[in-house]
């Protein structure tokens, strides 16, 4: 008797790390319902040449260095570049002390690997998962709108609405850096599932659960539960709160279990005409414009499930 093996979702992840980045790429690449095709890498937390070497960091980490990492952009659409170090530390990935990567970085610029790999894709074949700001991505589709049709879904960190913003009074940081990439991909007809600050900020991390990651005892447990202690610091000194929240691994979670969340199917528009108001992320939860919705607006998450499925996963290195 053959047993046929359910196919693994294949992603591109798009991502500028930041301590939540790494831990949504550790997950990532070592869990067997993915089929991690590339990792873009885009400047965010800290500038360009820092996310891509600590993508490459994290892959060797994970021990998988022939991952396919892509270069992105250096710096958004229209906007200057802002970074956070106040939040990741002066390398973006600060706590571990994580030695220099040697494995190759690929020739191909990002938004050229993203238009490729979906252009020799069936239609709905490839869901990208950006957690940084969405310049690759938006980049992409005004390069080639031919790929749009062929994007399954996007899946991404980004935005806030009820719970107000992390950069701005209103706005979340990844869609602030670059408003204008997030317009495009709001406005590209992809469907979109958006992990805002609305359902991130719901799931807290707790020491005790940083401790259960060190507790692996492994080079990636440690690692990480280096990395979470030097970022949970901020979080608890802004919100007061024991734990702060872990963004971009919701998005890996949700692909390896979406009953996790909830949310609703909402008309989600970007602000990039108001300095004030820059990348906020309009959500018309009530429907009250009647326009179509366009993405998916994620507000309800299972803290428990989600923090045993990463510990879980953490656990397989
Ligand atoms: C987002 O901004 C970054 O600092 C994090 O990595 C996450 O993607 C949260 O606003
Ligand atoms: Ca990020």
């Amino acid at each position: 008797m053959t047993t046929t093996l359910p196919a693994r979702r294949k992603i591109i992840l798009d991502t500028d790390p930041g301590q939540d980045d790494a831990i949504a790429i550790l997950v990532a690449l070592v869990s067997p319902e993915l089929e991690v095709l590339g990792i873009t890498t885009v400047a965010g937390n800290v500038p360009l040449p820092l996310t891509l070497s600590n993508t490459r960091k994290l892959c060797e980490l994970a021990d998988q260095p022939t991952t396919p990492v892509f270069e992105g952009c250096a710096r958004p659409m229209v906007r200057e570049l802002v970074t956070a170090e106040h939040v990741h530390g002066k390398t973006g990935l600060d706590g571990p002390d994580l030695p220099e990567p040697t494995m190759a970085v690929q020739p191909e610029h990002a938004v050229d690997f993203i238009i490729d790999t979906l252009l020799g894709a069936e239609d709905g074949e490839i869901t990208l998962c950006p957690v940084g700001p969405l310049t690759n991505v938006a980049m992409a589709m005004v390069k080639e709108p031919t790929i749009v049709p062929k994007i399954r879904e996007i899946v991404l960190m980004g935005g806030a609405y009820w719970e107000g913003g992390n950069i701005t009074p209103t706005a979340e940081f990844n869609i602030y850096v670059d408003p204008h990439a997030a317009h495009v991909v709001f406005t590209s007809g992809v469907p979109i599932v958006a992990h805002s600050l609305d359902v991130t900020h719901r799931a807290l991390m707790t020491k005790e659960w940083i401790a259960a990651v060190r507790n692996l005892g492994t080079p990636v447990g440690v690692a990480s539960a280096e990395m979470l202690t030097f970022y949970e610091r901020f979080d608890e000194e802004k919100y007061g709160t024991n734990g702060g929240p872990l963004h971009d691994p919701n998005v890996i979670a949700y692909l390896l279990d979406p009953s996790i969340y909830d949310g609703k199917d909402c008309f989600v528009e970007v602000e990039t005409g108001s300095e004030k108001t820059m990348g906020q992320t309009s959500v018309d939860w009530w429907g009250v414009t009647k326009n179509a919705p366009n993405c998916r607006w994620i507000r309800e998450v299972d803290t428990d499930r989600f923090y045993a499925l990463l510990l879980e996963r953490l656990g397989r290195y």
